[in-house]
């Protein structure tokens, strides 16, 4: 958006697949209280009201200036009464009482702690939190029953804590590359999710894996994790099979977020040292020299090991797939939900990671490219950049 304008004059579409929305924008001070309550809603199972506080943030993300008054938000959609509520109490008061309130509440702290460990969702952690147990401590400390994914999240939940760093990311992709690349020569590998879209950090790193040969990619994601293993580079992986069958499935999963990918859920063994290395391999020989003495053992006393654990999340598609399973694995999350939304409610059409089905002309439109897939919805293609909504 142009950055000159009148605000309320300018035209804020109501589908966050038809806006574009930077990374950085100039509304956090609301964003950030508006995304506490969807949270907050969330965790009490409310999807609805989750999905409106959700919306009601991402257009503020969208305007080209800060918000003033609750002038500038005349003519803006999905501002429900209580998201305006909250904004008018911010305005004048520097911060919203409700808002306040669930961030300091035992139950949004506790219900933060709990789905922060890896394979814990909201309806375990509020089970817990209901059993009277606040923090991965806590189920240590009482003898939960945990499943692996669980067991595993548990013992690395500091690591796991910790944001994910684009170098951190970039080291990831070079192992996820050799890796790839030693089993399936001529494979094609994408780094997707939030770094796809520029951000800084992240939770995880995701990737996406195809061949051009259709039918080489099968049975590819053991190959992989067991180059892995052997190079002792994992520390926990998961892997689901591929499952889906165009026909058996057809449209009808495309309301879902999941999909049926051969997947695989790991927590890699990065070494600190090779974070430090990449960082500077693009440098000078003298910056390269001042970084191989920050490996002095000395160095790496202050640190309690000379690695820490990250998130990978490994998805293998089908060549003819690659364009829809690139467009559903680059997010944001909002970003993706809008687009199946505005694929079935504007255009009859369903949408999934897999395909794009045209219920009126009852067809599957075929696509090389995200951009394809925009043409079809007849949405103006939007840059994985400008898809932080
Ligand atoms: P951070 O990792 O927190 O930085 O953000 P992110 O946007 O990368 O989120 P995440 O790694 O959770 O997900 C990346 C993208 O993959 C998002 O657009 C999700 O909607 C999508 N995604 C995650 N899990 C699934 C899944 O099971 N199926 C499909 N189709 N998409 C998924
Ligand atoms: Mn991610
Ligand atoms: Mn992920």
């Amino acid at each position: 958006p142009k950055p000159n304008g009148d605000p309320t004059a300018m035209l804020m579409k109501s589908y966050a697949c038809q806006r574009r929305t930077p990374l950085k924008h100039y509304n956090s001070f609301l964003t950030e209280a508006l995304e506490i309550l969807s949270q907050n809603a969330e965790y009490n199972d409310n999807e609805g009201r989750s999905v409106a506080f959700r919306r009601a943030a991402s257009v503020l993300k969208a305007l080209p200036r800060r918000v003033r008054s609750m002038q500038d938000l005349r003519c803006l959609p999905c501002l429900g009464d209580h998201s305006q509520r909250v904004i008018k109490e911010i305005l004048e008061d520097g911060s919203s009482r409700e808002v306040e309130s669930t961030r300091q509440s035992e139950q949004y702290q506790a219900m933060k702690a709990l789905t922060g460990i890896f394979g814990v969702g909201v309806r375990t952690a509020d089970r817990w939190f209901r059993e009277g147990l606040r923090s991965p401590d806590d189920l240590i400390r009482t003898g939960q029953q945990l499943n692996r994914e669980q067991q595993a999240g548990v013992q690395y939940y500091d690591d796991l804590q910790k944001p994910v760093t684009k170098a951190e990311a970039d080291v990831i992709s070079d192992i996820v590359e050799k890796a790839v690349h030693a089993v399936l020569p001529g494979a094609e590998i994408q780094l997707m999710g939030g770094f796809r879209r520029g951000k800084e950090v992240g939770h995880d790193v995701d990737f996406l894996i195809t061949h051009p040969e259709e039918g080489k990619e099968e049975g590819l994601m053991p190959k992989i994790t067991n180059w892995l293993k052997e190079q002792g580079l994992l520390l926990y992986q998961k892997t689901t099979r591929n499952s889906y069958l165009e026909k058996m499935d057809g449209p009808a999963r495309a309301s879902s977020n999941m999909d049926r990918f051969e997947r695989c859920f790991s927590i890699f063994k990065l070494q600190k040292s090779a974070v430090s290395c990449k960082s500077s391999s693009t440098a000078s020989a003298e910056d390269v020299s001042t970084a191989r003495e920050s490996e002095r053992p000395g160095e790496h006393q202050s640190e309690a090991s000379g690695w820490r654990a990250v998130r990978v999340d490994l998805v293998v598609s089908p060549y003819s797939q690659f364009a829809f399973a690139t467009l559903g694995w680059t997010g944001s999350k909002l970003f993706e939900r809008e687009l199946r939304r505005w694929a079935g409610q504007e255009k009859h059409m369903s949408l999934s990671s897999h395909a794009l089905y045209d219920s009126k002309q009852n067809l599957y439109l075929r696509a090389k490219t995200e951009e394809e897939i925009f043409a079809y919805l007849g949405l103006e293609f939007i840059p994985p950049s400008e898809r932080n909504a």
